[in-house]
């Protein structure tokens, strides 16, 4: 895993959005994978900018976005459907049939989860992967214990992860107990991995990682066993590590 030390999550998220618009400037298709949380939004807000001045366009990009909530309508105001139009699809000039979000309101969640990871599959995969890093060492909603041979399926949100989330809700109570996620698997099955790191909360979990072994009790370790995955991370997140 290559580590790019940046000063603060501004740096981070303009180093991210550089190799992100090279991406798409540079493939005649991408299939890209989004991420939500925090962690993305500075990243989303340069590409809007870049957009804004250089008019990259997003016609030949599809995208997967890593998860969504169990029991939330795409409307619902905190579902992720709702935050990536509002953070980043409404913005840009991209298809809306282009972008992939699973459904967390299906009435067969299971038939759901073929379904997603039939599509993500049939566009050939992952090219560029967005990821950031849970607390417990989670990506998408892949908690620990999740097997390193998962595709997308449902899970049950663990207690740090509702907790952590509770910021997003105005009523904490509501953070839904399940979601559903693209599994590990797939995520490893990416040709490409940027993970996004920053913050001193994530400093004892990026230490873990880096220093740590490959274990499903982490299930961010599963990216020490691939061979092109990009850690950029800011001084705070970096601050447990030595220099
Ligand atoms: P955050 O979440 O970006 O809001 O910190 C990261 C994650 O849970 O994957």
């Amino acid at each position: 895993m290559k580590i790019i030390r940046t000063k603060n999550y501004d740096e981070m998220s303009k180093k991210a959005a550089d190799i992100v618009l090279k991406k798409i400037k540079t493939s005649s298709f991408l299939s890209l994978g989004l991420a939500t949380g925090s962690t993305p939004l500075g990243l989303y807000k340069h590409l809007i900018q870049d957009y804004l001045k250089s008019y990259t366009s997003y016609e030949y990009v599809t995208t997967f976005n890593l998860d969504e909530y169990v029991g939330l309508k795409p409307h619902h105001p905190d579902s992720y459907h709702s935050f990536m139009k509002k953070h980043l699809f409404h913005h840009l000039d991209i298809p809306t049939d282009q972008t992939h979000i699973p459904d967390g309101i299906a009435e067969d969640l299971k038939s759901e989860c073929k379904r997603y990871e039939k599509v993500i599959q049939d566009a050939g995969g992952i090219d560029l992967q967005i990821l950031g890093i849970g607390t417990n060492g989670h990506i998408g909603f892949n908690e620990p214990d999740t097997s390193f041979h998962s595709s997308t399926h449902v899970v049950s949100l663990a207690d740090s992860t509702r907790k952590d989330n509770a910021r997003f809700f105005k009523n904490p109570e509501e953070v839904p107990t399940h979601a559903i996620t693209v599994g590990l698997k797939t995520i490893f099955n990416s040709k490409e991995i940027l993970l996004l790191v920053s913050g001193k909360n994530k400093a004892p979990i990026l230490k873990q990682l880096v220093e740590g072994n490959i274990n499903e009790s982490l299930p961010a370790s599963i990216l020490k066993k691939h061979n092109h995955v990009t850690i950029i991370a800011d001084e705070d997140a970096l601050s447990l590590l030595q220099p």
